[in-house]
């Protein structure tokens, strides 16, 4: 087998699997919902800008990103759909929102006045999402503050209200606290309707919402992991058919046969019992491939699955390829993703490392390249 030139640990991105699963939301979605792609964290680890870039190709209505920094980058990449910027304002800085065209989500007093005055000096309108919390307890105006914050709204002319937001906290089990988080927003949108207050967006729904409650989309859905291929739990993944977006491949880097006995690795948590072929991987928890994985994650070569033995490193871990017939050096190696029939998905690791494929996807470090295909 081949070696290209450098190291062979690379995130693939497939922007034909993501048009897949932008196709499907807008499938579950009701008629007339548009979409709000949430493109933070570099798009769930996926890249940013091609992703973007593709959502744009596809008529994605908005963008969403955590940070006003995550805007800029985007708009310095040539993105010219309309970008919301989530986490609201940080510690006053509200040139970006003017400069690079963000739209800031609203929630605090003070940025509401930072943003009038600048808005004043610049001689410009400024747009906002205004934030209520329904019960997610983290951002947004709280609910017995609702109407003196719209009250406060209307005092600044040149603030328009573009739209009205909150988050579900959604679990899988209690399903009311969910419908009164809806009946709060819908009681919250009519407030704002009577201080003359109504704004072309509403919107509440991230992926799990958008999918078992498909009504409570508002006129505007808010997915994010599922964009990426992977589900917000595993309760949802028989409702809508998605595609992983991301493989994360590599080559075998150096091969040996060991005598019984052999350890592996730091610490020496892995000992051979029989005569093994050991596979050392260019991969380490520097890249984002958990130590947590150390005698516990598992890789796929030639279409099989391999256990990863010894404690995973920064740059390197070690598989046991004994089984694996005709290895050789060179022979690629899906840490996640599919060979052949075998597949090794976000969720899989997640639940290995106690956590969400979420993080499994952002965990994936910037010294990986992602190539992208169609
Ligand atoms: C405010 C907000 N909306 C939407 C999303 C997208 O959620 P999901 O990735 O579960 O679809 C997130 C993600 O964290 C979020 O914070």
């Amino acid at each position: 087998m081949s070696l290209s030139a450098g190291r062979p640990t690379v995130g693939e991105v497939d922007l034909g699997a993501l048009e897949f699963n932008y196709r499907q939301i807008q499938k579950r979605i009701p008629e007339g919902v548009k979409l709000l792609a949430v493109v933070k964290a570099d798009a769930y680890g996926h890249g940013a800008i091609p992703v973007s870039h593709k959502l744009e190709k596809l008529g994605v209505e908005y963008l969403g990103v955590a940070i006003p920094e995550e805007g800029v980058e985007l708009r310095r990449g040539g993105i010219k759909t309309p970008i919301l910027v989530l986490g609201g304002i940080f510690e006053g800085e509200v040139d970006p929102f003017f400069r690079f065209r963000l739209t800031p989500v609203l929630f605090r007093k003070d940025s509401l006045k930072l943003l009038s005055r600048e808005a004043e000096k610049r001689r410009k309108k400024v747009r906002v999402h205004v934030k209520v919390d329904t019960g997610m307890g983290r951002l947004g105006v709280p609910f017995n503050l609702w109407a003196d914050f719209l009250k406060e709204v209307k005092r600044f002319p040149n603030i328009e209200v573009e739209g009205l937001l909150s988050h579900f906290s959604m679990t899988d089990q209690e399903k009311n606290y969910t419908h009164s988080q809806w009946r709060a927003f819908q009681r919250a949108v009519r407030m704002a309707k009577e201080t003359g207050i109504s704004c072309p967006y509403l919107h509440m729904a991230s992926s799990a919402i958008l999918t078992a409650f498909p009504s409570y989309s508002a006129n505007l859905a808010r997915p994010g992991i599922m964009l990426y291929g992977s589900y917000p739990s595993s309760t949802y993944q028989p409702l809508i058919p998605l595609k992983p977006v991301m493989t994360l491949k590599t080559r075998i880097h150096f091969l040996k046969s060991v005598p019984p006995g052999t350890r592996i690795s730091y610490g020496g948590t892995f000992t051979t019992k029989r005569e093994s072929l050991i596979a050392t991987l260019p991969i380490g928890y520097a890249d984002g491939y958990s130590r947590h994985l150390s005698n516990q994650g598992e890789v796929l070569i030639r279409g099989k699955r391999a256990p990863v033995v010894g404690r995973v490193c920064m740059d390197f871990i070690t598989a046991d390829v004994t089984d694996i017939p005709h290895v050789s050096m060179g022979d690629e190696v899906v840490l996640m993703g599919k060979q052949g029939r075998e597949q090794i998905s976000a969720e899989e690791i997640a639940e290995k490392i106690n956590s969400i494929s979420y993080e499994v996807l952002c965990l994936i470090g910037k010294r990986v390249p992602r190539v992208y295909k169609e």
